[in-house]
């Protein structure tokens, strides 16, 4: 834990705290939310830049780190793990991996080690388990001690602590987990796993992998078979990254989807996992050449598995310069390098069956369409509702403060293209992505942006500011 413990104060010393409120550590029990606000927000301010220059990496996939570390934990033996987003969201997972009694730590190498206590293994956690910002972190876990019979107390931030949890709580309440949540199934929760979980078929009322997810890795404890049908198809990580650890799972495509089934009770062997570039992440970088006349930048090493490319598709129909150079294969997925160059955008309709692939980029993606011609649509957004912030309505608010007129409704925005006015600041509401998609914005702007708080740019790419200002982003702290 301390090693994790300097880990964290790394990322902090960066500027990028967010300290936590002494309600956990240190032997203090009882504790019922966890909060960043002890430290003053750090408003930051995005100039118009002069043209990207530079190859870069964005940091390790983050969905593949929470699960790296997860199985690792539940697996037989050592898994090592290169490349791991060290970011707080998953170093939160880290830690609960650890006081779940599955040992996760960094060594001196870069390498991530985590000793794994087999499907059975997991014990109480002494303390709460803090998952921060992170709704994946929290979603996952539950699931993967929903079918041991341990009790663990699972708290968040106050983003984290206003997100729905019914949503994983109802089907893994059929496995015969049981739940304590605070009002209208939300942090802070108690989970007491099932002592002798049942099998469970269940079919997805939302396109979430990460539900998905939890039933899955739920079922991994369970004796039977768990089958999880899945109308539309979200990120299959999980999926992958199970048969690589041996596990045995199986996915058929059905005319009412897909069906995932896993046979429970099945030792998992310890992996050598490699994380490529999070796409996620990389999505600011190639939005950010694309709107700044002048840029020709490669990002480096990015995962480009088909459930995650929906972004780098959008934009190519809205004809950004984005070649895919050096496609190759690594640990089970495809990746290649991102040659970007600034563009004439033109203004295009996103269909919904595409929103699962780019779930987390429509912020970003609205700041392209700011900057092309005509008017964007993106349909099949309510999932936006209830991410980190009310993402239609952060990115609503934070255009609006800039100048670029919007509609919306209740699962659709439209965004006016024409170039954005900047000198607005936006409200960031605790959300990584819309701190880091304005400060994108600034760079084309006519008038600098600014943001409220750029903390939580922490909770997935600590070092956002310094490799965007490496490469002729002009990102300051605001005076
Ligand atoms: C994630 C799934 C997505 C995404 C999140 C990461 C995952 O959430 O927004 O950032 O790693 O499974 P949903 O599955 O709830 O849409």
């Amino acid at each position: 834990m301390a090693l994790l413990d300097a880990i964290v104060k790394t990322l902090r010393a960066k500027g990028w705290q967010r300290a936590k409120s002494s309600c956990i550590g240190a032997g203090q029990t009882g504790a019922t939310m966890s909060s960043n606000h002890t430290a003053e927000p750090l408003p930051l301010v995005s100039r118009r830049a002069s043209g990207l220059k530079g190859r870069i990496r964005v940091p390790g996939d983050k969905s593949m780190s929470h699960r790296a570390l997860m199985f690792g934990a539940v697996a037989i033996g050592e898994t090592t793990i290169r490349g791991l987003l060290e970011a707080e969201d998953v170093i939160n997972t880290a830690k609960a991996m650890t006081a779940l009694g599955a040992d996760a730590r960094r060594g001196a190498d870069g390498v991530w080690r985590v000793q794994g206590v087999g499907v059975a293994g997991l014990r109480s956690p002494s303390q709460p388990l803090d998952f921060g910002n992170s709704g994946t972190g929290v979603r996952l876990a539950m699931g993967l001690m929903a079918s041991t019979p341990l009790t663990a107390q699972c708290i968040g931030d106050a983003s984290l602590s206003g997100r729905p949890m019914g949503r994983v709580t109802v089907p893994l309440s059929q496995f015969g987990t049981t739940f304590e949540t605070a009002e209208g199934n939300r942090l802070p929760l108690t989970l007491k796993g099932a002592k002798n979980p049942v099998p469970v078929t269940y079919t997805l009322p939302v396109a979430s992998a990460q539900v998905k997810s939890a039933v899955l890795l739920a079922g991994l404890n369970t004796a039977g078979k768990t089958t999880v049908i899945e109308p539309t198809p979200t990120r299959d990580h999980t999926e992958r990254m199970l048969k690589g650890f041996g596990a045995k799972i199986t996915v058929e495509k059905k005319p009412d989807g897909n069906h995932i089934t896993i046979e429970g009770q099945h030792e998992l062997a310890a992996q050598n996992l490699d994380v490529p570039g999070d796409p996620s992440s990389a999505a600011f970088p190639m939005v950010a050449a694309l709107i700044t006349p002048g840029s020709d930048i490669v990002i480096e090493n990015i995962m480009l598995n088909p459930t995650r490319t929906g972004l780098i598709d959008t934009l190519v129909e809205m004809g950004g310069n984005i070649v895919i150079e050096n496609r190759r294969l690594a640990g089970g997925e495809e990746v290649g390098d991102l040659h970007v160059k600034a563009s004439k955008l033109k203004g295009v309709t996103v269909p919904a069956a595409r929103a699962p692939s780019m779930i987390d980029e429509y912020p970003v993606l609205s700041v392209a369409a700011s900057f092309a011609e005509g008017v964007t649509r993106m349909e099949g957004l309510e999932e936006l509702r209830v991410k980190e912030s009310d993402r239609l309505a952060a990115v609503e608010a934070g255009l609006a403060a800039n100048g670029v007129s919007t509609r919306s409704g209740r699962d659709w925005l439209e965004v006016d293209g024409g170039g954005a006015k900047g000198g607005g600041t936006v409200v960031t509401h605790m959300d990584h992505r819309i701190a880091m998609s304005f400060l994108v914005m600034g760079l084309a702007s006519a008038h600098e942006t600014k943001v409220d708080d750029s903390r939580f740019i922490a909770t997935s790419f600590p070092d956002f500011t310094g490799l965007m200002n490496g490469m002729g982003a002009k990102l300051t702290p605001a005076t």
